[in-house]
């Protein structure tokens, strides 16, 4: 049995992907935010595409236990039993209940009492726990537990090469989400959104690497590519913020995002641009085809609910023309999806 986490209010969204992508598997909504599923996901080969899935605890098992010092004992069990000698893996303890400080505080001290038993019984597993949310490798495990209550909990071993083999539904940032600073400078907070992307990605727009940016007035996408030192061509129908549009390294091209062409393939497609979902799907299968750009991260924006399914498109359309693809509803986005990945 899988779990997989969604954000709040997406339960029905999420089992409607699965069905849709999954008919003959069983799911089902467990609790708010918790939807369950046989269907399999745990291939090493062929990636899941679920872009309303935030979280997957593959192969997860519902289990309590009545203090923390009883987790702790829970947990380093598991990792005793199944962490392979000598690999990196990564310990993901959050707290998928309550509001206040309480969950986050007792995952710590969950997390304090699995380190003073590992120290005690398995050193060298102490040595091999990575931290931080660097993209996995293929010899990167993953532990989570996620607690539900105090006293509940799913609990996920995966081995590697599992949890690099299903990046694009197990994220390598703990529950999923990904801490964006905030920038005061950034002409719009849309620029969060090509931030989480990257993060997501594990790979930034470079000094010297170009890029296209679509629908990009007021500019918080061009300002995060020329603060990385790219060069830009933003194209919109509206002007870009005054000193965007005096930047040396920015080209502006007044016009319709759709009927832009440019000569060379670029590093970057970046596209924000508000339009249909069919468009904004078709305009980035365009570009694939034609070998346009290396690496993408294109907004996909609904108008309401209806036309979701759209996003089972690009899963058909876009995966063969990608060596990385990703969709997901990204935390800084509402009702739209980003695709993002790279190019063949
Ligand atoms: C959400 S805003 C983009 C925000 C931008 N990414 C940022 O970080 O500031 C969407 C933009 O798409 C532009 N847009 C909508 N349709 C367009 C089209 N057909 N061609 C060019 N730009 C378009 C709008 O003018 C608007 O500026």
């Amino acid at each position: 049995m899988h779990w997989l986490f969604t954000d709040e209010g997406s339960e029905r969204f999420l089992l409607d992907e699965l069905k849709r992508n999954y008919p003959r598997a069983h799911h089902a909504q467990d609790q708010e935010r918790w939807v369950t599923t046989d269907a399999p996901l745990d291939g090493e080969s062929e990636r899941t595409l679920l872009a309303f899935c935030r979280q997957a605890l593959l192969k997860g098992e519902a289990t309590t236990a009545a203090s923390i010092n009883l987790w702790a004992d829970r947990v380093v069990s598991e990792v005793i039993d199944q962490i392979p000698a000598e690999q990196p893996w990564r310990l993901h303890l959050w707290p998928a209940y309550g509001e206040g400080r309480a969950g986050i505080n007792r995952c710590a001290l969950i997390r304090e009492a699995v380190m003073e038993r590992l120290k005690k019984r398995r050193r060298a597993l102490v040595r091999t726990l990575e931290e931080g949310s660097a993209p996995f490798t293929a010899q990167t495990s993953l532990v989570q537990l996620a607690l539900r209550a105090p006293e509940e909990g799913i609990l996920s071993v995966t081995l590697g090469p599992l949890p690099w083999g299903q990046r694009t539904i197990v994220s390598a940032f703990p529950e999923g989400w990904v801490p964006i600073a905030e920038d005061k400078s950034a002409p719009s907070r849309a620029f969060t959104k090509l931030v989480e992307a990257e993060q997501r990605m594990g790979k930034a727009i470079r000094k010297g690497q170009s890029c296209v940016d679509l629908g990009a007035c007021p500019g918080g996408w061009s300002y995060v590519a020329l603060a990385r030192g790219a060069r830009v061509v933003a194209v919109d129908r509206s002007e870009l913020r005054t000193d965007l549009m005096t930047h040396p390294k920015l080209h502006f091209h007044c016009g319709d995002a759709f009927k832009f062409r440019h000569d060379v393939r670029v590093d970057w497609l970046l596209c924000d641009v508000i339009a249909a979902p069919q468009r904004s799907i078709d305009l980035l299968v365009a570009w694939l085809q034609e070998e346009r750009m290396v690496n993408f991260i294109v907004s996909i924006k609904f108008m309401g609910v209806e036309d979701y399914p759209l996003i089972d498109q690009l899963k058909v359309r876009a995966a063969p023309l990608c060596s990385e693809l990703s969709l997901i509803r990204l935390s800084a986005n509402k009702n739209e999806i980003c695709a993002f990945g790279s190019a063949i």
